[in-house]
């Protein structure tokens, strides 16, 4: 009996005594296994499953039309890169989204009756025929008439350009400068600012809304816990909650990559599968531009110029600079979402690059430093990329697969106020 003997029991001996030694040994032995198979289970799980450096390296060897193996390699990276699908964004406790609000909220981005001068609303710069922004490189503020890209010229030249307010409700911080944290804060700003729709007094703005029936009731359902239309549930932050709870419906969830990512593999073309390649690997894009939202909720500098002719000096605005009163962080703005990134042309904080494709060679030049600006703040990951012609264009292809498949909302056919919807 040796292995009785070489846990100490053997017949003759009192078996109890030696209790101790072979559970100890026993437990030793347990753990032995465990460790083996947990060792294993590591090696073969990382057999299994290649990390992005390597499917990036063994891209490099494909052919560029051999759809099946872009499609596995495609499928690898959005595992290796652990990519979640979209969820809806989260709403705040005291703005729990209720219809009554989003509807109120809904009109009032459309009434220009918030404005000064009663000409503009939100959607003359965030409209639904401009992706929710408006076109321009820079938003016309002040004294302009129409709205998107048709207010070019007509009234105050803003210094910044007009994102989109789709998706919105994802944003960690807002503005391009990331000045404001939430959306109902946000709202407040363009009311008031001199330059956009120049709202002076607090008191006119809620008198004028208190002049409207339908104002009331709309107050009065979706705030009022008795429900009395009198007006006093118009304040100036019921105003900021319905326009916030109406941003925060203003989500695109649906688009090829998004059917992709849930997994119909018919959804993305050869040439987008190979440019999400490039997003994920050499373009380093991804770094900041984190799937499922495509940013990172932080700010970041890339160098961008005055204009986008090459030896242009650096803009010089100095966005989040100015907010924290450092001058390391001069010329940092926040990493804007690319959903729906090909409708919402010009780009930049400036407006100043016209499309895509200049888009893309300005990172393969490696940003403004990679064109040789003198940029302090210029993030690392911003660098020569030597991108292909090919590897170019399929990155521009990749980037039309964020567009929103689903309509924008409807411009209503009229607001409470009577005034034109939009403005004029
Ligand atoms: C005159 C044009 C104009 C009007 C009117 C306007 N905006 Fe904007 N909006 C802009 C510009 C320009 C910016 C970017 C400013 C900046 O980053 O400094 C902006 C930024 C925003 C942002 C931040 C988005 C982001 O990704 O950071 C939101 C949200 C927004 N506006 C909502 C509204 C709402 C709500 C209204 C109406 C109460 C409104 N805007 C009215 C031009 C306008
Ligand atoms: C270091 C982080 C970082 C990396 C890496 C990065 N970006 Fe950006 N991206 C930004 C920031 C920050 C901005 C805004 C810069 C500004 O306006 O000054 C931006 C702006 C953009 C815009 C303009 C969007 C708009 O609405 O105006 C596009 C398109 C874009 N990036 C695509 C890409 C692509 C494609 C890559 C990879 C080749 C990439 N980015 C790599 C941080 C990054």
């Amino acid at each position: 009996m040796p292995i009785l003997r070489l846990i100490g029991l053997s017949a003759g001996r009192q078996p109890w005594r030696s209790l101790p030694r072979a559970v100890l040994l026993i437990c030793l032995g347990l753990t032995v296994l465990a460790v083996a198979a947990w060792r294993f289970g590591r090696l073969d799980k990382a057999a299994a499953a290649p990390t992005t450096a390597e499917l990036v390296e063994a891209s490099r060897r494909l052919s560029p039309e051999d759809r099946p193996e872009w499609l596995r390699i495609t499928r690898g990276l959005l595992s290796a890169e652990s990519v979640q699908q979209i969820a809806a964004p989260v709403e705040p406790i005291n703005n729990r989204g209720e219809a009554t609000r989003v509807e109120l909220g809904y009109l009032l981005f459309f009434d220009p009756i918030i404005s000064g001068d009663r000409t503009t609303s939100c959607a003359s710069c965030h409209h639904p025929d401009y992706g929710m922004a408006d076109g321009l490189p820079r938003g016309v503020g002040l004294g302009g008439h129409g709205y998107g890209s048709q207010r070019a010229g007509t009234g105050r030249q803003l210094t910044r350009n007009t994102p989109s307010v789709f998706n919105s409700a994802f944003n960690v911080l807002q503005f391009w400068d990331g000045r404001a944290g939430t959306l109902e804060e946000q709202a407040l700003i363009p009311i008031f600012a001199e330059d956009e729709m120049n709202q002076t007094s607090v008191a006119d703005l809620l008198r004028r809304l208190r002049a409207i029936p339908r104002y009331r009731e709309l107050f009065a359902s979706a705030f009022g816990y008795q429900s009395k239309a009198d007006g006093s549930e118009i304040t100036l932050s019921n105003i900021t909650r319905a326009i916030a709870a109406f941003e925060r419906k203003l989500n695109i969830v649906e688009t090829a990559y998004d059917r992709y990512v849930r997994g119909d593999d018919t959804q993305l073309t050869t040439d987008q599968l190979r440019g999400m390649v490039v997003f994920f690997g050499q373009g380093q894009c991804a770094v900041c531009h984190i799937p499922p939202h495509f940013h990172d909720g932080v700010l970041a500098s890339t160098g961008v110029p005055v204009t986008i002719e090459k030896g242009a000096p650096l803009d010089n605005d100095p966005g989040f600079g100015a907010v924290i009163r450092r001058r390391d962080a001069f010329g940092q703005f926040k990493t804007p979402g690319l959903r729906n990134v090909s409708r919402t042309a010009p780009y930049m904080h400036n407006g100043i690059f016209p499309t895509l494709e200049e888009i893309v060679e300005f990172y393969n030049d490696g940003g403004g430093r990679g064109r040789g600006i003198e940029v302090i703040s210029q993030d690392s990951k911003v660098e020569k990329l030597n991108l292909s012609v090919q590897q170019k264009a399929d990155l521009v292809s990749f980037l039309k697969s964020l567009d929103n498949l689903e309509p924008p909302p409807v411009v209503p056919a009229a607001v409470p106020s009577g005034l034109p919807p939009v403005g004029r």
